[in-house]
């Protein structure tokens, strides 16, 4: 049987720190290089693009934590993802940048009306020939909703709104027909507006009624993208998302919720298993030796400050973790916010008890990833085996130093996946999906 080859993304923010805390800090970071300036951004893209990567993937959120010690004053001192700037902005400067790289864009649903969110999408997947996905969240943090000035609502509520929202989306993306636009000259008639059907709705949540302003785009619609893991959210994915993102610290919680999904997406949803792509976090630190990447790791550790990662675990799950006892242990707390996220660190030690400290530390590396510390042949045995023993279809890799660690990966775990078959060494298609779902 052919092997399975790997799909790759590169798991960033619009900010000064991504998903590592304290990384802004590190000695190699963005030397010479400025986050909120186009070349940045340019030079990542390209990197990825060079390393056969099918996406860079911009995660998002609306403001900054606001729960750890009831302020943010430990999320903008550490810089726990904060600044960020608005995702969707660089967008066109990546993709004008490069020629087959995708670009997954958060963008949340919490604010804003589906007229203008498949606008917004539908003109970045026409400036981009069809490379855009879309990863869709509906707000997880308090912090959010303080900033737009509005009450929290529940998980399911969220959900709920969010088919809604969807449905109404999908509307959108088919008013315009495929063949609508005629642009005859000689007669004056540019569309045919027995194709461009108005939408009425009027739903629970939603109210529209108009024709979408944006004409049918390469895609038709971006990529769906989830990663929500609850019950609800599982299913939400199953029913709708062309692929997922999950961070699961081992390769039997990677199997685990490969069978789930395989499961959803068959019994309750009448798609083919494996339809969706599986594509699981990981952090990879290379070196020339193991000491060498050891070495490298262990620099990265020294990174993060400890209130800083207090407050990114506040801020992710929900509780103010100051008013807990740093030896307590994270099994025993209930959390409101990311769940799926939170399993991450509950099994950090094989489900052996971790504590607050423990958990805010593993969890300021890379968002509970599992990480992979070593040369090029052993990152990609281990990838190899979290795709055939634990159903990935991919990996999204958390940055630590950017744009180094993107630089590393590609000069030398990139070469090694494809001795082994494990990469493409070209792009076959010309959309995002058709790339994404060609193998
Ligand atoms: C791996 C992973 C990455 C996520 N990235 C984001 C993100 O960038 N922005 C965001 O608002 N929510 C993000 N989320 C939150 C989810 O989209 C979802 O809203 C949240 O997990 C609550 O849904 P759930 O209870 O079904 O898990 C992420 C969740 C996971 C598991």
């Amino acid at each position: 049987m052919a092997k399975k080859r790997a799909h790759l993304l590169g798991f960033v923010q619009h900010g000064v720190n991504s998903h590592a805390t304290g990384m802004w800090r590190h000695p190699k970071d963005k030397i010479n290089w400025d986050w909120s300036r186009p070349a940045y951004w340019q030079h990542m893209a390209r990197t990825m693009e060079r390393g056969m990567f099918d996406a860079m993937f911009i995660a998002d959120e609306l403001a900054p934590y606001n729960n750890y010690e009831g302020s943010s004053d430990a999320t903008v001192k550490y810089a726990v993802q904060c600044p960020v700037h608005e995702p969707s902005t660089v967008v066109p400067i990546i993709t004008t940048a490069t020629t087959h790289l995708g670009v997954g864009v958060t963008l949340s649903t919490a604010f804003e009306h589906p007229y203008s969110m498949v606008r917004r999408l539908s003109s970045l997947d026409h400036l981009s020939e069809g490379r855009i996905a879309w990863n869709i969240v509906s707000s997880y943090s308090k912090s959010e909703w303080d900033a737009y000035g509005a009450e929290m609502t529940k998980r399911s509520g969220r959900y709920e709104r969010m088919e809604e929202y969807m449905e109404l989306c999908y509307k959108l993306w088919n008013s315009w027909e495929p063949d609508a636009i005629v642009a005859n000259r000689a007669t004056g008639v540019f569309a045919d507006p027995a194709k461009v059907h108005e939408v009425n709705h009027e739903g629970e949540y939603f109210r529209c009624k108009a024709r979408s302003f944006v004409f049918r785009s390469p895609q038709g619609y971006p990529v769906l993208w989830q990663a929500g893991s609850s019950d609800r959210g599982r299913d939400f994915a199953a029913k709708h998302a062309e692929a997922i993102f999950a961070v699961h610290p081992n390769v039997e919680r990677m199997r685990e919720y490969t069978d789930d999904l395989d499961f959803r997406l068959e019994k309750r949803f009448n798609r083919k298993p494996g339809s969706v792509k599986r594509i699981y976090g990981v952090q990879t630190v290379v070196g020339l030796t193991r000491s060498e990447a050891q070495e490298k790791y262990e620099r990265i550790q020294q990174c993060i400050p400890l209130e800083g990662a207090m407050a990114w675990i506040s801020g992710h799950f929900g509780p103010d973790f100051s008013k807990y006892d740093p030896e307590e242990h994270v099994q025993n707390i209930e959390i409101p916010g990311i769940q799926g996220l939170f399993d991450s660190i509950i099994y950090a030690k094989g489900g052996a008890p971790v504590t607050v400290r423990e958990a805010a530390l593993i969890y300021a590396e890379g968002m509970g990833m599992p990480r992979v510390v070593g040369t090029p042949a052993d990152i990609a045995d281990q990838l190899e085996y979290f795709m055939d023993e634990g159903g990935a279809d991919g990996f999204m890799f958390a940055a630590t130093y950017t744009p180094g660690c993107f630089e590393e990966f590609v000069d030398l775990v990139v070469p090694e996946l494809q001795r082994r078959g494990r990469l493409r060494t070209r792009y076959s298609g010309t959309t995002l999906r058709e790339n994404l779902l060609e193998f």
